[in-house]
């Protein structure tokens, strides 16, 4: 299987090499920012069931994968704004200010980021988890606003503003590059689907934040006031 297209692409057809007849090698060519920064990357494969995003999946490691940032020159904007709120995420979780490299250089810089911390955690055991960077806030504005609302791009550069004011540290490079607006959907909905988080224990939140750029701690708990302050700020009144 050669998986050519974005991350739904690589997603479906990695996980289709994956089942069938239990597991064939695939190749994956993202096209997409997302694609060749984030989900070509990691051994992660999925498709959506009606109940949820991601449901059915396996971790299935494509045999190659070749990337040519030159396929991004096609890419509409908005694709590409997606892609940088990812790029934004692996620099701040680099300490690096990887969004001003050109192209080929920003997507290997994330790329090795990436691979190497999933070759260091084939299947999300431990260190994989600081890849949910502002993801946590993120999936919650998601999900109130019924993944049709607010964009995945629009989401983590949020949830990244977000994990930076947890974190007592400077917004200004998602101010800059992302430009993130608040979103409007319902609060109490994205306080309740943040509750939800598949990294909650015992009931309580657990973040990843930042002690300073470069240097991401998992598994922070804060009291809920706090979180949902943070939760709040990101959504307009
Ligand atoms: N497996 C993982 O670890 C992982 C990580 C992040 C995201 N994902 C998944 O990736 C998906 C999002 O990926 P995406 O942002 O690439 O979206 P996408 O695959 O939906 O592609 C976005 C759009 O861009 C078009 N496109 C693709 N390449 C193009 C090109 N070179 N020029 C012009 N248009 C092009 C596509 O046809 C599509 O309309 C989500 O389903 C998400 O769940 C998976």
């Amino acid at each position: 299987v050669v998986a050519f297209g974005g991350g739904a692409t690589t997603d479906a057809a990695g996980f289709a090499a994956a089942t069938y007849l239990r597991g064939i090698p695939w190749v994956a060519v993202p096209t997409t920012l997302v694609g060749q920064v984030d989900a070509a990357i990691g051994g992660k494969t999925a498709v959506n069931l009606p109940e949820g995003k991601n449901l059915a999946g396996a971790f299935h490691w494509p045999v190659r994968t070749v990337i040519d940032p030159l396929l991004l020159q096609t890419l509409p904007e908005n694709e590409r704004r997606a892609g940088m709120a990812e790029v934004v995420k692996t620099g701040l979780l680099l300490g690096e200010a990887v969004w001003e490299l050109p192209d080929a250089e920003l997507v290997h810089r994330c790329v090795a980021y990436k691979a190497a911390v999933c070759l260091r955690d084939p299947y999300e055991r431990g260190e994989r988890e600081v890849l949910n960077l502002g993801h946590t806030f993120a999936h919650a504005l998601e999900a109130a606003g019924s993944y049709a609302s607010v964009s995945h791009g629009q989401a983590v550069a949020l949830g990244l503003l977000a994990a930076l004011r947890l974190s007592g540290l400077e917004t200004g490079a998602v101010e800059q590059v992302l430009a993130p607006e608040p979103v409007r959907v319902d609060r109490e909905v994205a306080w309740a689907a943040l509750g939800r988080d598949k990294k909650t224990r015992r009931g309580r939140i657990r973040l990843v934040l930042l002690e300073a750029p470069g240097k991401p701690v998992t598994g922070v708990e804060r009291p809920d006031e706090e979180v949902r302050a943070a939760l709040d700020e990101l959504i307009a009144d």
